[in-house]
């Protein structure tokens, strides 16, 4: 069954968008399965950028059936703005199919997103405030509301007279703010679910039989490993699982049917948001790497944090998805840096190594990168297509974060265009 799976290793805004454009082009299929819009995914296509949240990066070509996932969490409004903007741009959505379990992003989430981040104060987690967590939060207390629930209207009215009433509750005994509109919610929603209803199809089924007519079908992960609800940096995560192993409950399609799992990396290392960062850097090597690469979040515009490869990262991504294959994009960006550092090893503070990525954070924030540094390069290799056309300082770059990864680099990006990749 050629199924394929693309994973971020960091913390996230690795450049999964461009890869699964660039594998796109040869596939049947492509599934979203975690996540929402706090996702940012930009794609440079054909001299036009896109960015999406929702809709699976396999849009932009005619022939590629797009899914959406059981695990994903939808906010109507941003999913229909997405399919007119892009409609506008002459790129057809028909081909799109939305799972009905998958759940909605209600207004309250969004409102309890905001108030618990500013609740926390210097400790906020620095969410997209998007309603990710309390949507996924509502999911796992079995009150949320489900995309087939949206798309009929006696539900969704019994639905959010039910849950709303609670929310407003809280909203009002516990934060002491203002109680939400519910009548106006649902005159709201009732549309989204007029127009979605189109949408809506069992996505573990078509997938399994498109697997079945041995269709090629690309799994497209959201966020990065470390954002990982089990095993990224808890808490500061996002509420998911973008590991390969959420695909099979995102999608309802077992583990068997996958044979391909992609991890994709940046050259260095980027984060957004709260939460330790081992290798990041305050210099103006982090300033210049953040300008150069334009590091500011798709969605959010905040400025990403921004530090050297960390090998222990990979390793871990490695182990935790079962990578069969890293992509690391973003090489050019470290033109004209003379030092190169990678992280190989975190020393604790009594002085011992740790080579596996530590479970505690609070762990995590005592660790201190042992760096080993490599000659950087100068040149522009934003033209190169073959790992032999890369300059030798690149080569050995790349062969040491495949040696300390333990995985096998099959691809490198040095440009946001589809084209601008070495393939080995
Ligand atoms: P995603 O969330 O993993 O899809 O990544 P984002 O789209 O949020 O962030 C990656 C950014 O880097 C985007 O602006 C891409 O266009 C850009 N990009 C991807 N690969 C490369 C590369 O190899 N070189 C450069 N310079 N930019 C890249
Ligand atoms: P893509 O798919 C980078 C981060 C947020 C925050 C944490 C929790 O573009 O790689 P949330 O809103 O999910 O509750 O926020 O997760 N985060 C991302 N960071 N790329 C993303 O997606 C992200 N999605 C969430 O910044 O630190
Ligand atoms: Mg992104």
């Amino acid at each position: 069954m050629p199924a394929k799976v693309v994973v971020g290793v960091q913390w996230g805004d690795e450049g999964k968008g461009k890869v699964i454009d660039i594998l796109a082009s040869r596939s049947d299929v492509v599934v979203r399965s975690q996540g929402g819009n706090n996702a940012g995914h930009t794609i440079s296509h054909q001299g036009e950028t896109y960015k999406l949240a929702l809709l699976p990066s396999g849009v932009l070509y005619p022939k590629v059936d797009c899914y959406i996932g059981c695990g994903v969490v939808i906010n109507p409004a941003t999913l229909l703005g997405e399919i007119d903007a892009i409609t506008a741009r002459g790129v057809s959505c028909d081909r799109l199919r939305i799972d009905p379990r998958a759940h909605v992003v209600m207004p309250w989430h969004i409102t309890l997103d905001g108030l618990s981040e500013d609740g926390l104060g210097k400790d906020k987690i620095g969410t997209t405030r998007r309603g990710i967590g309390p949507c996924y939060m509502d999911k796992a207390e079995r009150v949320g509301l489900r995309m087939h629930e949206l798309c009929d209207p006696t539900l969704l009215r019994q639905k959010i007279q039910a849950v709303g009433t609670r929310k407003n509750q809280l909203l009002s005994d516990f934060y002491g703010c203002q109680p939400l509109d519910l009548w106006e919610i649902t005159a709201e929603f009732e549309e989204y679910g007029k127009r979605l209803r189109p949408y809506l199809s069992d996505v573990s089924d078509l997938t399994w039989q498109a697997l079945q007519d041995g269709k090629n079908v690309l799994f497209e992960g959201a966020q990065g490993t470390l954002l990982d609800l089990d095993l990224g940096t808890y808490p500061y995560v996002t509420s998911s699982n973008p590991v390969s192993g959420g695909v099979c409950v995102g999608t309802g399609i077992g583990p068997t049917a996958i044979n391909e799992v992609l991890g994709v990396a940046k050259a260095y290392t980027t984060r957004v948001g709260g939460g330790p960062f081992p290798t990041e850097l305050f210099d103006e090597v982090g300033n210049t790497i953040r300008d150069v690469g334009h590091e500011y979040g798709t969605n959010t515009g905040r400025p990403r944090r921004v530090g050297w490869f960390d090998a222990v990262i990979a390793r871990y991504g490695v182990r935790v998805n079962g990578l069969t294959g890293l992509i690391v994009n973003k090489l050019d960006t470290l033109s004209g840096i003379s030092t190169l550092k990678v992280c190989t090893a975190y020393e604790t503070q009594d002085g011992q190594r740790l080579t596996s990525f530590p479970a505690a954070i609070e762990q995590l924030e005592l660790c201190r990168p042992v760096y080993a540094e490599l000659p950087g390069f100068s040149e522009d290799i934003s033209g190169c297509r073959t790992f032999a056309e890369l300059p030798r300082a690149c080569r050995e770059y790349i062969a040491f974060l495949e040696e300390t990864a333990g995985c096998p680099i099959v691809m490198v990006g040095v440009g946001p265009g589809r084209e601008q990749m070495c393939v080995k």
